[in-house]
């Protein structure tokens, strides 16, 4: 049974956000949880001690009291400092992208505790805790690539009269990679949108988010990532390893001082030359091509990642407090009692 919900700080690199806002802390009190948040979790997105005391929070001096609650709620997961936490009558809410941290599993399944992770929880066929990262991302996605573009190529995604416009490819066209569409054809880029799914594609052709579209394969994404400026990866098969679409090949093919941007990077990349940055160190350079594979992206605009992540979780957090069992929390529980119970994350590493 659960009575106490702990809400710890977040310690990633450059990570702003908190998974629960004041008004969700409130509607967790109303539902008769007691709610233990870490002093300064919310400073970041720019919510104060006393905004949660407002609203009936306890406010907690350090992690250790937050992770002694019944129930861990957080947005990124846990860092190897907070591995020590985990215990068997323990629940944790959160993102866990576990098909691209096997250790993590390991001290997860070792610990005995039930992980319930945001990304894999699947509702009329689609991803509701994942769907407003993966928004803020996507639009974020488009304003990194332009301004990388500055320092790489010299190419503006709109060009200028007598110049032709920067060509944007987007590589799964679902939440994430419509936002970055979108967002590049804001900054009036010819934006070309992949996948496999050709329905998506015809949606964003119909609503113009894209200027043209390409049925997902090998030779499509090679000649489509030849011409590229800018290269955002987005594909995304659930709770699996994302699928490597863009081989080492086709990035030395692109034009020196392009840019990729592999939002897929949290489920290990879909380009075969991304590897995870932080938010210190945002960028590297491999074969010419400026890559930025930052794992916590939506990080940087705190503000309005909490708020949209908090009211996508709190209806669900009340009812895995209530009930694990719960129907509306289909597909989210990753690990239990000692074993991986998702079958996609189980095969992804390897269980
Ligand atoms: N780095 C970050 O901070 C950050 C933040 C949010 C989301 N993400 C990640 O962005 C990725 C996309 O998330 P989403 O919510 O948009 O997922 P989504 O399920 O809405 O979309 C994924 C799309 O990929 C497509 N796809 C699958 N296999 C493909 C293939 N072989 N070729 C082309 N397309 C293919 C699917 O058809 C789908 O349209 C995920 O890995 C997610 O975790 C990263």
């Amino acid at each position: 049974m659960v009575q106490s919900i702990g809400l710890p700080k977040e310690i990633k690199d450059g990570e702003r956000r908190v998974a629960l806002d004041p008004s969700a802390v409130k509607s967790c009190v109303q539902a008769g949880f007691d709610v233990f948040v870490e002093t300064n979790a919310g400073v970041g997105a720019g919510f104060s001690n006393a905004d949660y005391e407002g609203v009936g929070a306890k406010i907690a001096a350090n992690a250790k009291e937050t992770w002694a609650a019944d129930l861990v709620v957080k947005v990124k997961e846990p860092q190897e400092s907070e591995w020590g936490f985990f215990r068997r009558d323990l629940t944790l809410f959160a993102y866990l992208h576990l098909a691209a941290e096997p250790a993590l599993a390991k001290a997860l399944v070792d610990s005995g505790i039930d992980a319930f992770a945001y990304e894999t929880l699947e509702e009329k066929g689609g991803l509701p805790l994942l769907a407003p990262m993966s928004e803020v991302a996507g639009r974020t996605a488009a304003i990194v690539g332009a301004h990388y573009l500055a320092a790489g190529s010299g190419v503006l995604l709109g060009g200028s009269a007598g110049v032709p416009p920067a060509r944007v490819v987007v590589i799964g066209m679902g939440v994430a990679g419509t936002m970055a569409a979108r967002g590049a054809r804001g900054m009036d880029a010819e934006v070309t949108g992949v996948d496999i799914d050709l329905h998506r594609l015809y949606m964003a052709h119909q609503e113009g988010t894209v200027t043209a579209t390409l049925a997902s394969s090998e030779h499509a994404i090679s000649e489509a990532v030849r011409d590229a400026d800018l290269v955002v990866g987005a594909a995304l098969v659930t709770g699996a390893k994302a699928p490597k679409l863009v081989l080492r090949d086709h990035v030395a093919s692109m034009k020196p001082g392009s840019v990729i941007v592999d939002l897929a990077i949290d489920q290990g990349g879909c380009i075969e030359t991304s590897r995870p940055t932080s938010h210190s160190e945002p960028i590297y350079e491999e074969l010419g091509v400026i890559h930025y594979c930052v794992t916590n992206v939506p990080g940087q605009y705190p503000k309005t990642a909490s708020r949209a992540l908090s009211a996508a979780v709190v209806p669900k957090l009340v009812r895995l407090a209530r009930d694990p069992e719960d129907p509306m929390l289909t597909g989210s529980l990753n690990i239990s009692k000692g074993e991986i119970v998702h079958p996609v994350v189980a095969q992804a590493i390897g269980r």
